[in-house]
Formats: structure tokens, sequence, C-alpha cells
């Protein structure tokens, strides 16, 4: 039986690190399934064995603050039960993540910002480094790399008083399924993609050059290949561009997933001259990557960085085009699980008999620091 007394959901948890609220996340999984994706700003008790084992004194000797609550996570939400009545006999005040870190995939929070009266709102899926946008103004909007169930953008549009006319992608994400198809056919928004996304179901093609109207707004788009062969970026004015996976405010984008040494070559020289055509922009713009290479904190804070920081901060940046290719292929990460299904699904447009939490758990790898 469970005790829903001792349960917390995703959506309520998330809600107190946005609060700040005092709490100590306690992820009780194994030390190598952490090592592999975790909850920013969680402890970690490295005692579940113990506990599935029915060890009563799985706790002792583990460090734990008595003056705040204790949320226990696991993988799906059924060891960190276990943990969580054990700390209630101990007279914590305890609960216990549902779903576990297979749920937590699917937290989220949005900052925003203003730029000349056009909204863009970030929306952060926290586990993966996941970030995708609604650009509103006027009574129109468009969602780009939307990630999460179409009802979270269906809600921003609402709250906005915007009606969505466009959806895109900046690329075929091969670490998260894509919701834009979703979201065009609950949304009627005409779902865009550059020319060559080499999708099986129909779309609205675009082109570099490109000028999407959007209320008040005008979109361009600057085809930028590199980490994938149709990787776009979407420039709003001289004020923002939306870099997709191909330029990070931690580094670029990976060129190597579902090719060949010759062709990851060919991909890092790509995203090289992509790299110099957005970095030959206004130094002040602002640059909104698709991803974080590592968790989102739920601070509510924009992730976002000038073209001109950028340009201080990341060395790889400075490098001439030889010593950039040798340097990215030099430090691929592994491969993200499931990648070539996902990539697959997402070029499909459908992902229906799967289940996406199993799918997008895992480390998020898509960056080249
Ligand atoms: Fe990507």
């Amino acid at each position: 039986m469970i005790n829903e007394d001792l349960i917390i959901d995703i959506s309520t948890l998330s809600e107190w690190l946005r609060e700040k609220r005092p709490v100590t996340v306690l992820d009780v999984r194994p030390l190598e399934q952490r090592q592999e994706w975790a909850i920013t700003g969680s402890v970690h008790a490295d005692i579940y064995d113990k506990l599935k084992n029915g060890d009563q004194c799985a706790f002792d000797g583990v460090p734990l603050n008595v003056d705040q609550p204790i949320v226990t996570v696991c993988a799906a939400g059924k060891t960190s039960l276990i943990a969580a009545k054990l700390l209630k006999q101990k007279g914590y005040s305890v609960y216990s993540l549902r779903g576990g870190m297979k749920e937590w995939n699917f937290a989220f929070d949005t900052a925003e910002i203003v730029l000349h009266g056009i909204k863009i709102i970030q929306v952060r899926r926290s586990s993966k480094g996941v970030l995708s946008y609604i650009i509103g103004s006027n009574g129109e909007a468009i969602v780009i790399d939307a990630a999460l169930d179409p009802q979270v953008y269906l809600d921003l549009a609402e709250v906005n008083g915007w009606s969505i006319k466009f959806v895109t992608d900046t690329h075929i994400h091969a670490d998260y399924l894509s919701r834009t198809r979703e979201l065009a056919e609950v949304s009627k928004a005409t779902h865009l993609l550059i020319s060559n996304a080499g999708v099986t179901y129909p779309f609205t093609p675009i082109k570099h050059g490109d000028m999407l109207s959007v209320g008040n707004a005008f979109i361009e788009v600057i085809y930028s290949p590199g980490h994938t062969l149709e990787s776009t970026s979407f420039k709003l004015g001289e004020d923002a561009v939306l870099t997709g996976d191909t330029l990070f405010i931690d580094g670029v984008g990976r060129p190597d997933l579902k090719a060949n040494t010759d062709e990851v070559i060919a991909r890092a020289k790509l995203l090289y001259h992509s790299i110099q055509k957005l970095l030959s922009l206004t130094p002040d713009i602002l640059v909104l990557p698709a991803h974080l290479a590592t968790t989102v904190r739920l601070d509510g804070m924009l992730i976002a960085a000038s073209l001109k920081s950028l340009k201080d901060k990341l060395q790889m940046l400075k490098l001439a085009e030889e010593e950039f290719v040798d340097y990215t292929r030099s430090r691929i990460p592994p491969t993200p699980p499931n990648y070539l299904t996902i990539a697959t699904l997402n070029k499909q447009g459908s992902y229906e008999g799967y289940n996406s939490a199993d799918l997008e758990a895992g480390a998020n790898r898509c960056a080249i620091a």
C-alpha cells in the first residue's frame, strides 16, 4: 500500500526548488546511476543495497539535516519510498519523489525576457538541460524546439494572449523526443523546417535568409549546419539569436552523431563555418541555445549570454579551422542513450508505442566544452 502522505510529485518539488525552500533532496540510487544524471543540488547516500535488503540501520552514519524536509529520490520511486518510510520512523519530515528520476525527466521551469516589445520565454527541462522557446508579439507566437507536452506551450500562449502561428525545430534532435509535430497538430500552427530536414512527414520548408513574421517580430532563418546537416538558427532582429545545438553558452554542438570518421571531419568543418557566421553577428546580440551542457537549476534565470562574452570566454571559438576540427574531434563525449531510436522517431514525427520517459532517461551529452 502506498502512503500518499509520504509522496511528493515533480511539480511540487520543482516549485519548492524554484522558491528556494529549504529542502534536502536525497538521492538513494547506486553511485553509477547518480553519476549518469542527478537532480541539481541533490545529495547522495550510497545505501541502495541496504534499503533493498530491508536494513533498518541503512541510514546509520548518513549525515542529514533535521531542520528541513527531506525528499528521497531513486530511479522510479520504489526504493525512495522504502527510504522515506525508514526516515519517517526516525522522526524526519520526509517525502518520496513519485516516479523518481523517470518522472523528473519532465520537470521544468520558465524564464523570460522582453526585447524591444517582443517576449521570449525559455522553457527549460531541468534533467537534460533542454531549452525550448516560445516567442510572442501582438497576438502571435512561434514555438521552437518544443520538448514538453504540447499543453505547456498552449498554456503559455494562452496566458500571453498569443495564438501559435509557427512551430519548428532547430534540427532533428537525437537526445529527446521533439513534441513539435504534436504541437503543430493540436495548435493548427504551420510546421516549418529547413528544406533538407529529411523527415518523412509533411512540413512547410524554409531556407537560409527567409524572414518569419510573428506579430511585430521578424525572425530570420540562418542555416548553420555542422552539429547536424539540417541545423538552423533563428535571429530576432539584432537582439537575440536562437543557436540550437550549434553554439552553446558553454561550448559547441558535437558533430559526430550518426557519422563515420570522414563525415565527422566534414561536419566539424561545417560547424566551424557556421560558428564563424554566428560570430559575425552584432557583438551585443543575445545567444539563446537549445541546451546547457549540464542540468538546469530551476531558478527562473534566463540561460543566455552575449555573443561578445562568449567570444571572450570560449577559447575554442578563437581556433583556426584545422585546430577547431582537431579540438572538437578530441573532445567528443560518449553518445547519448538511445540516440539512434530517438533520431529515427523524430524523423518519423511520432513516438507512438514508445515510453518517452524510458527513451529520454539519462545524461545530457550534446555539447563539446
Ligand atoms: Fe542536438
